[in-house]
């Protein structure tokens, strides 16, 4: 499952060169020295633990400047993961534990547990303190074979002691206070690099040490390979030549390979869904924009958000009696004492719209004064231009929904939206909304027609909805519920976006599955494995507080009722609630993943197991999609995968996002992959530059890994680039492979790889034989080819990428094929390694058992060839 060979030659190579090898002992090694684990203050305490040697305690060589070898995944980016005063231990058994602070007002502490000091168990936070913060750290030995963690206290303005004891490190006795004499102040001061460092010193076989160093040495080596860029082509391959390449294709040697292997990761990050893809114009037509959706920090994000009054003789105020639903609590309260005033929104940065092109236009309104009256509605220029009107009568005492057309007198960026009453007098208005005609395949409540085109045109299989970490929320109340998303739209219950925005949910699983279903692609779901993400800073510390075990049975039965939703005939109580949103015909659904990227412990590997346990009980036709944490490697990785093969999951959900030399260096991360294990869901990755820039270089760089996924893709079943979509102005992460903005699209180099592999896909592989003139290693890695037969077009698909600066002469031989078309399909995307804005280009070529391809420098060449018959 790991990177051996890379590894492997690494070692050797350490061992080789190393003074210290365990392999050639020196004779004047020590046996034993000090090793000091200590964090340092940098970056607000967050660069994880760290080690020092020494043999006399007096003089200290730090193993790696600011190595981390543990980092603190507790609470929120930005703000916490950090390890204070760490505290190592080694308990009788030989086992290492690492007990830290996590910041000044916190009752909770870290612990985690080690074999080796390198590989580290997954951490627990246990609340110890409820109205206090636990401070210095340290374990001791209780003579019963438990240990004691004690630690001080100082959020009530005095300095007092405390303890808790455990035999595990799961659970622990309550909390007693300690007399300050009592503790035995373990932690020690130690000068690093003229700094002094708090932590602990051990005595330690010189082994370990080395063990550490080499572990160093390895990572500072594959991070060096790794940081490669194009930049440093021109002294990498100074006088390389334009090289020949003998492509051999072989007919004889086949294997399946997934058909699902292209998708898209759709996350509402970004502005993806509202002021994005959901076709909407109006911005927050519910009134529901709270200051909770910023935690405060911005005082203008409130209900009246995006929302002005005109006119003299006009009020507008928020109420929320008697409202339409009470997941819809708020409404506008317009009142007119002089005809003119009126409501006016902005829309997101303002309103797009087409000359000739029409509108539909819908509010909930109510006359509280029972005077009936008539609304213009109008869409206006900034200085009040006249774009199109309509009006709508306002007659009911109570709620009614009302609708109108608006025809767009002229195209504009930034038109805005008013509503203005022709009586005086009071109306209460919700639910204000206007949406292009053209939306996608001419839907109500649809989707922005060009940015939907724009994904279909990658041909996606599957699409992934609706996140990434939307998916699992900012703690338990924002964990994304299907449920909240279905059904009328004044219904629904919007929720804070995790990213710092707000979501209506009018994008909801009902919209996406019909999306899916009209662009061919199996719908994607990822539900919360009944954990919000790690990251959470709302409710505490990320996921050590999962949804309660009391809950849990509920929650299982909300993914059960998903797949009855989805794929339940109309008799049945959820099937019929879909049949009733205007979709009698099951949708289908295939897949369902749980969690994403969670932190994998305990807390996690309960719910995880409950829920995939009832979905395989009850619902065995559908694949369920696990999850192995945020990276390649790692904790979470190396946890998650041994739960998935343990309960015998499907499928896992993989994500990293790295550098191009990580890509390039990492082509047979899957060839060594057991094939009896769970197959791989490649769920999110990017290849990103310094400033997380993509260009041609990027785009080459996954266009070069998706030839090995291919190659194996009998293990790698799907991938989908993430994340999806993002509106200018409105990014909280970069890279995407589709930015936007209200009137354009703008897909990257990026999104042109994805759509030339998701335009030709295959389910056979063939294997190819690559001879180049040049056998530098560095070449070597740079030309990839990866060939594939589409058994419903019967179309044979070559695609070779070269990353190197200099053309590729090659030569394709296509063994034991007789039965093709003399021409074929070429495709080739190139340019300098820079470059953000080149397209593929397309022509004719001839084709025949062998045939020339020159493949430029930076390119990427897809050559489509008919067969006549299967052969
Ligand atoms: O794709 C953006 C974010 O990256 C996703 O929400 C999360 O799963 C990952 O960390």
């Amino acid at each position: 499952m790991k990177r051996t060979s890379l590894l492997l030659c690494l070692t050797v190579l350490l061992i080789g060169h190393s003074t210290f090898g365990a392999d050639t002992p020196i004779s004047n090694q020590p046996d034993s020295v000090y090793l000091f684990t200590y964090a340092t203050i940098k970056n607000s305490n967050t660069n994880g633990l760290h080690y020092a040697w020494s043999t006399d305690q007096e003089s200290w060589t730090s193993i790696g400047p600011e190595m981390r070898f543990l980092f603190c995944d507790y609470g929120r980016w930005g703000v916490e993961k950090r390890m204070i005063t760490p505290f190592l231990f080694r308990a009788a058994d030989g086992k290492w534990h690492c007990v830290w602070s996590l910041n000044e007002h916190t009752g909770t502490f870290a612990h985690a547990e080690s074999k080796d000091l390198i590989y580290w168990l997954p951490q627990t936070y246990p609340i110890v303190m409820k109205d206090n913060n636990c401070l210095e750290t340290e374990i001791s030995n209780d003579p019963d074979g438990k240990y004691t963690i004690s630690w001080l206290s100082t959020a009530n303005g005095t300095k007092k002691t405390y303890s808790v004891t455990t035999a595990d490190f799961k659970s622990y006795s309550p909390a007693n206070e300690l007399a300050l004499s009592d503790r035995l102040n373990q932690h020690k001061k130690i000068q690093i690099s003229g700094n002094t460092e708090t932590g602990t010193v051990h005595k330690v076989a010189w082994e370990l040490v080395e063990s550490l160093m080499n572990k160093q040495k390895l990572n500072a080596y594959r991070d060096q390979q790794w940081s490669e860029t194009t930049k440093t082509d021109s002294i990498r391959f100074a006088s390389q030549k334009p090289l020949n390449a003998t492509i051999t294709v072989d007919n004889s040697k086949q294997k399946k390979i997934s058909d699902m292997m292209i998708g898209v990761f759709f996350e509402d990050i970004n502005y993806a869904a509202d002021g994005g893809l959901y076709a909407e114009l109006l911005q927050n037509r519910d009134f529901e924009y709270a200051l909770s959706d910023k935690e405060g920090r911005d005082k203008s994000w409130n209900s009246n958000k995006s929302w002005r009054l005109k006119g003299n003789g006009a009020a507008f105020s928020i109420d929320s009696v008697s409202s339409i639903h009470p997941n819809n609590l708020h409404y506008a309260v317009l009142k007119i004492t002089e005809t003119g005033g009126g409501l006016v929104n902005e829309g997101f940065d303002g309103i797009a719209i087409k000359s000739g092109e029409k509108y539909d236009f819908s509010v909930f309104v109510r006359n509280p004064d029972q005077k009936s009256k008539k609304l213009l509605v109008r869409l206006i220029g900034k200085n009040g231009e006249n774009y199109g009107e309509t009006t709508v009568s306002a007659s009911a005492a109570g709620w009614k929904k009302v609708e109108a057309i608006l025809t767009a007198k002229q195209t504009a960026t930034d038109a805005q939206l008013e509503v203005v009453p022709q009586t005086a007098g009071t109306v209460h208005l919700d639910m204000i909304s206007l949406f292009p005609q053209k939306t996608f395949n001419g839907r109500k409540n649809g989707l922005r027609a060009d940015l939907a085109q724009t994904i279909a045109d990658l041909h996606p299989r599957f699409i992934r909805f609706p996140g990434g970490c939307v998916a699992h929320g900012d703690g338990l109340d924002n964990i994304y519920r299907w449920k909240n998303t279905v059904g009328p739209l004044e219904s629904r219950k919007p929720l804070k976006n995790l990213w710092g925005y707000h979501q209506t949910v009018g994008l909801g699983y009902f919209e996406y599955f019909q999306f899916c279903e009209e662009i061919g692609a199996a719908p994607l779901p990822v539900i919360a494995a009944g954990v919000p993400c790690q990251n959470s800073a709302t409710g505490g510390a990320g996921q050590q507080g999962g949804i309660p075990m009391c809950d849990m049975d509920d929650y299982v039965q909300d993914v059960l009722d998903l797949i009855e939703w989805a794929n339940g005939n109309v008799t049945t109580k959820w099937g019929k609630i879909r049949a009733e949103s205007g979709h009698p015909k099951p949708f289908n659904l295939k897949y369902i993943g749980i969690g994403n990227e969670d932190l994998i412990n305990d807390i996690f590997e309960e719910r995880f197991t409950m829920i995939f346990n009832a979905v395989k009980e009850k619902h065995p036709e559908i694949t369920v999609i696990g999850t192995v944490g945020p990276s390649f490697e790692g904790t979470d990785y190396v946890e998650g995968w041994k739960i998935a093969t343990k309960l015998q999951v499907p499928l896992v959900d993989e994500h990293y996002y790295q550098s191009p030399g990580w890509f390039i260096h990492n082509q047979d991360y899957y060839d060594k992959y057991d094939r009896t294990k769970p197959k791989v869901y490649l769920g999110e990755y990017a290849s990103h530059l310094p400033g997380r820039v993509t260009n041609i270089e990027t785009a080459l760089s996954e266009a070069l890994y998706l030839t090995a996924c291919e190659r194996n893709g009998d293990v790698v079943s799907m991938t989908s680039y993430a994340p999806l979509l993002a509106k200018e102005g409105h990014t909280q992460w970069n890279p995407d492979l589709i930015y936007f903005n209200n009137s354009e699209v703008k897909p990257t180099v990026d999104y042109f790889v994805q759509q030339l592999y998701g335009q030709n896909s295959g389910d056979t592989y063939l294997v190819s034989d690559v001879k180049l003139s040049d056998k530098n290693e560095s070449v070597r890695k740079r030309v990839a080819v990866s060939v594939v037969c589409d058994s419903k077009s019967n179309d044979l698909i070559v695609k070779m990428v070269n990353m190197l600066p200099v053309a590729v002469n090659t030569n394709v031989r296509l063994d034991g094929m007789n039965n093709f078309s003399s021409s074929a399909t070429r495709t080739v995307l190139t340019g300098i390694p820079t470059d953000k804005k080149a397209r593929p280009a397309t022509d004719e070529i001839a084709v025949s058992g062998e045939f020339p391809c020159n493949l430029p420098a930076y390119s990427f060449t897809v050559i489509r060839i008919k067969k006549t018959i299967d052969n």
